[in-house]
Formats: C-alpha cells, sequence, structure tokens
C-alpha cells in the first residue's frame, strides 16, 4: 500500500466546502434570504459564465486583471463572474420594455477573481447581491442598507460591532471642481483614491500625476481627503449645491430608520469599480480587524452603458468570507443553530424495529432524526453524536423496549427527558 499523500487538491484560491463548512455557508444564505424576503427583495439568477465583452470596462480598475477569462470550443471569449452587478444590468436592458420599475432584486452568487490571496481575499466567494433598480431617490440607498443591517442582526452582530462608512462621488465631484480639477480627471482620480492603504501614498502620487494633474491640483486633493466631517465637507459648496441637500437628506433618511449611529463619513470610501456616481459606502467591523463585510452605492449610468435605456441603480455586494472569519474569531458562530436535531441509536437488533417507529413518528412531526444505520455500542453511538453534533440523542436498550420507555438526552445540558416507545 502506498502512503504517498494524495496528488490533488482544490486550485489554490478556490474551495471545497465539507459538511462543517456547508452547515455555515446554509446557515448564512438562509440569513441572506431572509432579510431580503423580509425587506420584500425578489430572487433572481444568472449564468457563472458571462462573456468577457460585458465584463471588460475601464482600465485602472483591479478588477479587470483579476478576470478569469477563456475561450470555449467556438472561439468566443468567456469568463467567470467576477461580480454580480453587469450580469444584472445586462438581464434588465433586455426586459426594460416589460419591467415594472422599482425594482428590488437579490441573488447569491458565486464570483471569481484571481486575487493576491490574503485574510478575507479568497480567488472564488459567494456574493449576497440587493439591488434596487429604477429609484433615483435616496431612498432606496436606505433600503439597501437597512436590509444588510437586518442580516447582520440576525447573524448576532449588534449595531456597535459594525460601522458603515459612507460618502459620494458626487460630492466628490463638486469638491474636486471647486479645488479646480477638471470633470474629465475625475474617474482616474477616484480610482486613484481608492488604492488608498492598498499603494504607498508615494504611488497614489504618481498615479494622480500620471492621471494629469499638476502638483497644486494633487496637493488639493490630499487637501480634501484631511476632511474629517461631512459638515467640513458640505461647508466648502455653495448653500444651494444639489449634493448639500442630498446628503442633507441622506442623513435624515438614516435618522428615520434607526440607521444613523452605525453610519460614519468617511471621504476616504471611493470604491474601486469605476460604475458608481453617487453615495457609496463600507461596512466594517468596529474594531477594525477584517476587510469589508460589504460594499457598494449608487450607480446611475451602467443600464445605459450596456444598451438599456438611463435608468439608476442602488446595491450592494456582502461576501460570504470575511463575515466567517469575523464570526470564528469573535467566537460569535452561530453554532447551535449549526447543530443536527436528533439522533436515535440501539443496541441490540431487537430494538432496530423500536427505534424504527420512534423515527418514523418523530419525522412525522417535523423533527430532523438521524437513525442509527447499524446497532452501536453506547460509547461508540453517544461519540458519534457528539462529534457531529447532535442537540439531543436517544439509545434504546432492551430494557427500554421491555419498560416502554426511552431516555431523551440533551447532549449539552446532559438533561434527560423520559419518552415513551411504542413496541
Ligand atoms: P465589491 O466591493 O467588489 O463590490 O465586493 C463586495 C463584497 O464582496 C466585498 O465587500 C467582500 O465582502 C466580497 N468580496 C469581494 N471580493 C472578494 C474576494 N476576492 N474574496 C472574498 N470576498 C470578496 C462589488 O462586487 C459590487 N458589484 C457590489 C454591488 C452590487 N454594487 C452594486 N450592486
Amino acid at each position: 500500500m502506498s502512503s504517498e499523500a494524495p496528488t490533488f487538491a482544490a486550485p489554490r484560491g478556490m474551495r471545497d466546502f465539507y459538511p462543517e463548512d456547508m452547515a455555515f455557508r446554509n446557515l448564512l444564505f438562509d440569513t441572506w434570504r431572509r432579510a431580503a424576503d423580509m425587506h420584500a427583495f425578489e430572487p433572481y439568477d444568472a449564468p457563472v459564465v458571462e462573456s468577457l465583452e460585458l465584463l471588460q470596462r475601464k482600465a485602472g480598475e483591479e478588477i479587470v486583471h483579476q478576470i478569469y477569462a477563456f475561450q470555449d470550443k467556438s472561439g468566443r471569449d468567456l469568463a467567470l463572474r467576477p461580480e454580480m452587478t453587469p450580469t444584472l444590468a445586462r438581464m434588465i436592458a433586455a426586459r426594460q420594455g416589460s419591467l415594472a420599475f422599482p425594482l428590488k432584486w437579490y441573488a447569491i452568487a458565486q464570483c471569481f477573481r484571481y486575487e493576491r490571496m490574503t485574510r478575507g481575499r479568497k480567488r472564488e466567494h459567494f456574493q449576497w447581491n440587493l439591488d434596487i433598480i429604477g429609484e433615483p431617490s435616496l431612498s432606496a440607498e436606505v433600503e439597501v442598507l437597512a436590509t444588510a443591517v437586518d442580516a447582520l442582526t440576525r447573524l448576532g452582530l449588534g449595531r456597535a460591532d459594525v460601522r458603515i462608512h459612507y460618502s459620494s462621488r458626487a460630492l466628490l465631484a463638486a469638491l474636486l471642481t471647486a479645488f479646480g480639477i477638471a470633470t474629465d480627471h475625475h474617474p482616474a482620480t477616484f480610482l486613484a483614491l481608492d488604492k488608498r492603504g492598498k499603494i504607498s501614498d508615494e504611488d497614489i502620487g504618481a498615479l494622480l500625476h500620471a492621471s494629469g494633474l499638476n502638483d497644486s491640483q494633487c496637493e488639493a486633493v490630499w487637501r480634501l481627503l484631511r476632511l474629517e466631517t461631512l459638515e467640513a465637507a458640505l461647508a466648502i459648496l455653495p448653500p444651494d449645491s444639489p449634493v448639500v441637500a442630498d446628503l442633507s437628506l441622506f442623513t435624515r433618511l438614516l435618522a428615520e430608520h434607526e440607521m444613523a449611529d452605525m453610519m460614519q463619513f468617511d471621504i476616504s470610501i471611493v470604491r474601486g469599480l469605476a460604475y458608481y456616481t453617487g453615495i457609496v459606502f463600507e461596512a466594517f467591523d468596529a474594531r477594525r480587524q477584517f476587510r469589508a463585510l460589504f460594499g457598494g452605492g449608487r450607480y446611475d449610468n451602467l443600464l445605459a452603458s450596456v444598451g438599456g435605456r438611463p435608468t439608476t441603480g442602488v446595491g450592494l455586494g456582502f461576501g460570504d468570507v470575511v463575515i466567517a472569519e469575523l464570526l470564528m474569531e469573535w467566537g460569535r458562530m452561530p453554532v447551535d443553530a449549526m447543530r443536527g436535531d436528533l439522533t436515535i441509536g440501539y443496541m441490540q437488533p431487537e430494538q432496530r424495529a423500536c427505534a424504527t417507529t420512534l423515527a418514523l413518528a418523530l419525522r412525522r412531526d417535523g423533527r430532523q432524526v438521524d437513525l442509527a444505520l447499524a446497532c452501536e455500542k453506547p460509547k461508540h453511538f453517544f461519540s458519534r453524536a457528539s462529534r457531529r453534533p447532535f442537540r439531543s440523542a436517544i439509545y434504546i436498550g432492551p430494557d427500554d423496549v421491555s419498560r416502554g420507555h426511552a431516555r431523551l438526552k440533551d447532549l449539552e445540558t446532559r438533561a434527560e427527558t423520559e419518552i415513551p416507545l411504542k413496541t
């Protein structure tokens, strides 16, 4: 017999989900679906493989270099999607005439990015996407945020655990204009600013220069980044600017939705995707230990850019990787919700019929029941039951059958209750 290690592993950055991993994945997906459903978002789905042309966009976006691209056997240029938003835009553009706007749609999308692997970043991840299409008012931003916060709450994270950092591309654009930087320099400036923290400030300065900004304009950009409060930023703009009105309304809506305490204005939030046009946001753990839990914003030009009629959009993506790391490290994994319900074992073949009758009755009552596939010694049965783990266990021996009762044991508290057996 060869004692060599197995030759094959999952490709680097791709993920095997063993049953214990699936227990969390299912719980997370159920939570996402529940929160979306409670806010009346409708589900949609689409293929993981997309046309490369749809996904390839503006240079400068990190994601462009991370696309898994290939040709099919007929020479079509295809790719594994790195995100869901272009697919959503193409689906809406295809039926724009018959859909009733505004739409509230959600999906749980498997996405692939050829990332440098760090904490919180894998080459494959699942992303809950929540989007509202065709609603120009800021109620759309608040609604997607409220839905994401609902999911966090269901996962046991309270208001003090998470902070949602926000800014606005429209505000940044107005400030850049006020500082004498013309509109055609804005997209490159946004993408350079998004790299802050990922590359050195010197390299960002070089990117700004390369995009055509002179020294004093670069200095203005740094000055802008030193603005610490929304009030300070708005004070630079004329009071009748639509950006001032929008952001003031946004803060009022957040207060009405009881989210103001979770929000933090942060001018450095720009987002790395070029399609955002308005409010942008990223949610972080309050201790700032992990990368963003979710991120999103308003994208009012994307539909038109994939051939649709101009229509507004707002949405977010909430990944499965960072939230799992956080719950694990903070000791907040909802382990109890991931346990199996009940397992039934028996000592000898003579008790099998009795165990089976009990299992059938309990399953008919809606309980999840694992019925032992063979007789087992008690030690073996109880160690198997706690390894899975199950919440409770019933072990049937000959004495139980003769007295017509068995003991249901709570495997956590060790408490026992008698339950009648049909013999
Ligand atoms: P994103 O910020 O690129 O936005 O990704 C959203 C979230 O997906 C991140 O905050 C993170 O939780 C997760 N994520 C992204 N890449 C990875 C990775 N390589 N490994 C693990 N998790 C990852 C978007 O993708 C936008 N399309 C979201 C959106 C929807 N905007 C509007 N609608």
